[in-house]
């Protein structure tokens, strides 16, 4: 921690507002208030050392840094129930204060009242003791026990919606959980023009770990099973490939009307949207997606969990490669596009009626879960206590409200819970290895220098030449800037290097650099502005980068790229690769 000392002069532009708001007594020292007041009056900080302490453009300064210089860990700890804390984690809503649901998408008023029911009583969870670790099934593979279980379960949980609409632990309270906290039902605690938004940041897959683990409790308690566990659907493994069965039987409490029924089994998933026709390339699209969001593509932590999000920030600051990849295509893929909103698993706000949904995020769950096992060379927790004391609030399984924290969910083996091992094709699914060099006189017909194209609108196929930081194989990072999309459209590109034919329903091989993806979601203006980076070091070795000093990048929209904009493209030495 050394090294985050630094000493800062911290200026109040008005000296009467150096007062902390919160009646709470501090800890900390005096300097400590100095940063602690009003919000809305910010303060002029100026700082001497400390790489991290930069004021940011308009003259802030991260505060968690200056938090972690003053008084440790700890001491950061100590601020995060206090709302009036600057930079800090978010926390979790208040259900009282909960309000209209949205669309997403269009930003229209919902027929819908998500709200949870308010308590007075609300309980800091602690993680209970347990004796066996319950494992998680793959649902192509569970047994008829188990289903009888499952089905029996649900069913009685959908039996609650007649018998008791106000008991949390219902289907539709359950369901209203996702529609509360990703439909702009809660603000955010001490910002009433700030929405919660639990998805396109770090606390994707926290939020939807206990929302399932507390979904999983619920049920277990209905069927008085406290063994009882959600199965996971195998989508990233070929034989996991379609919609589970269990879930496609019209006579089980488990299906649903509402999905596509063109993607019904044995219809199967096309997680990279290639719109690949045959079967067999569908799979290797698949596994290559995998392979590309899980390793290749990958460079530093947040580049795989999703972009920091903190109090008093704007919602959706960017997702994760996970996330933006396979996450998105399973929801847009069981959806049913003549619904007006693609509901149920379409559309954040009815996601939760499809019993598939908990199944499919059990699977986005065992991702994060085998990410953290990989022997990369990406950091795979991210430390930062905005991020570790953020917090959420559920009902359990005995009615009660209890609020959580994100670091008590990063090992889910804690909680309780593992996963069937079944095999994992993509992790070394590379794809093969080109055979002669492409040759750059194929490759760099039409295409363009950057200042000539950008910002570039990705109407249609673009060839950018893209100058490297250093020739042939460097370790290098492809930035593309300022990526600023219509937030209410769904929106896809990918990213090729090399490559001589654009054959855009084949992902599988050497030249696939990666994909941006965006949900339809609500903003401000309408205008949603992001960075990705993409990791080309492997795909150097891959595709056996000539010793050239630019190499050739082609975008390929695959979803409404006329509502794209990209600012700009460049190739950078790999920045550090945590955080
Ligand atoms: Cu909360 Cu997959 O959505």
């Amino acid at each position: 921690m050394a090294s985050l000392q630094s000493s800062c002069t911290v200026v109040a532009p008005n000296p009467r507002h150096r007062t902390p708001t919160s009646s709470k007594p501090f800890s900390a020292k005096p300097s400590y208030f100095l940063t602690h007041a009003k919000r809305s009056h910010r303060f002029q900080v100026s700082c001497n050392g400390g790489a991290n302490q930069k004021p940011t453009a308009d003259g802030k300064v991260d505060r968690r840094n200056m938090l972690l210089g003053m008084s440790g860990l700890y001491g950061a700890a100590n601020l995060v129930s206090d709302p009036q804390a600057y930079a800090a984690p978010i926390e979790a809503p208040e259900f009282k204060a909960c309000g209209e649901a949205r669309d997403v998408a269009t930003g229209d008023l919902l027929d819908v009242n998500c709200c949870p029911p308010p308590s007075d009583k609300i309980i800091d969870y602690k993680l209970p003791p347990f004796t066996k670790l319950r494992i998680r099934p793959a649902a192509h593979k569970v047994t008829k026990e188990y289903l009888a279980k499952f089905e029996e379960a649900i069913r009685r949980m959908k039996a609650l919606d007649k018998d008791d609409p106000t008991d949390p632990r219902g289907f539709m309270q359950q369901a209203n959980i996702h529609c509360a906290y990703c439909n702009g039902a809660h603000d955010q605690v001490g910002y009433k023009n700030l929405d919660i938004q639990v998805h396109n940041s770090w606390l994707f897959f926290p939020f939807h770990r206990w929302y399932l683990y507390f979904y999983e409790r619920i049920l277990g308690k209905l069927i008085d099973d406290p063994t009882f566990v959600l199965p996971f659907w195998n989508w990233d493994n070929p034989k996991g490939m379609q919609m589970p069965k269990i879930f496609d039987n019209t006579a089980s409490p488990l299906y649903n009307v509402n999905r596509n029924q063109a993607n019904r089994p044995p219809a199967i998933i096309d997680l990279g949207f290639s719109g690949a026709s045959d079967d067999l390339q569908k799979v290797v699209n698949n596994l290559t997606v995998m392979y590309s969001e899980m390793i290749r593509s990958v460079n530093s932590t947040t580049d795989f969990m999703g972009q920091p999000y903190r109090a008093g920030n704007s919602p959706s600051p960017g997702m994760g490669s996970s996330e933006r990849g396979s996450h998105v295509a399973a929801h847009v893929w069981v959806g049913n596009p003549k619904n007006k909103y693609r509901e149920d698993m379409g559309n954040f706000y009815s996601a939760g009626r499809d019993t598939l949904f908990y199944c499919h995020h059990a699977n986005v769950d065992r991702m994060w879960s085998i990410w953290r096992t990989l022997k990369t060379d990406v950091p795979k927790d991210i430390t930062d206590p905005d991020y570790l004391n953020a917090a959420f609030m559920f009902y359990d399984e005995n009615k009660q409200l209890v609020r959580v924290k994100v670091a008590d969910c990063l090992d889910h083996r804690r909680m309780g819970y593992d996963f069937e091992r079944v095999d994992i094709p993509w992790l070394n699914y590379k794809p093969p290895r080109k055979a002669a060099k492409a040759k750059r006189q194929t490759i760099s017909p039409g295409a363009q220098n950057p200042e000539d194209l950008f910002p570039l609108n990705l109407k249609k196929i673009t060839r950018v030449l893209v100058p490297k930081s250093a020739k042939g194989k460097a370790d290098e990072v492809l930035v593309l800037e300022n990526i600023e999309t219509d937030t209410t459209k769904f929106i896809k590109f990918d990213v090729f290097v090399n490559d001589e034919d654009d054959n855009a329903e084949e992902l599988d091989k050497a030249e696939y650099a990666g994909t941006f993806a965006q949900v339809p979601h609500k903003t401000k203006d309408k205008k949603g502005k992001s960075t990705i980076t993409l990791r080309l070091t492997e795909l150097y070795e891959d595709i056996d980068v000539a010793d050239d000093d630019t190499i050739v990048v082609t975008l390929i929209p695959r979803s409404n790229g006329d509502d794209v904009t990209i600012g700009g493209i460049k190739i950078i030495p790999s920045p550090p690769r945590s955080g």
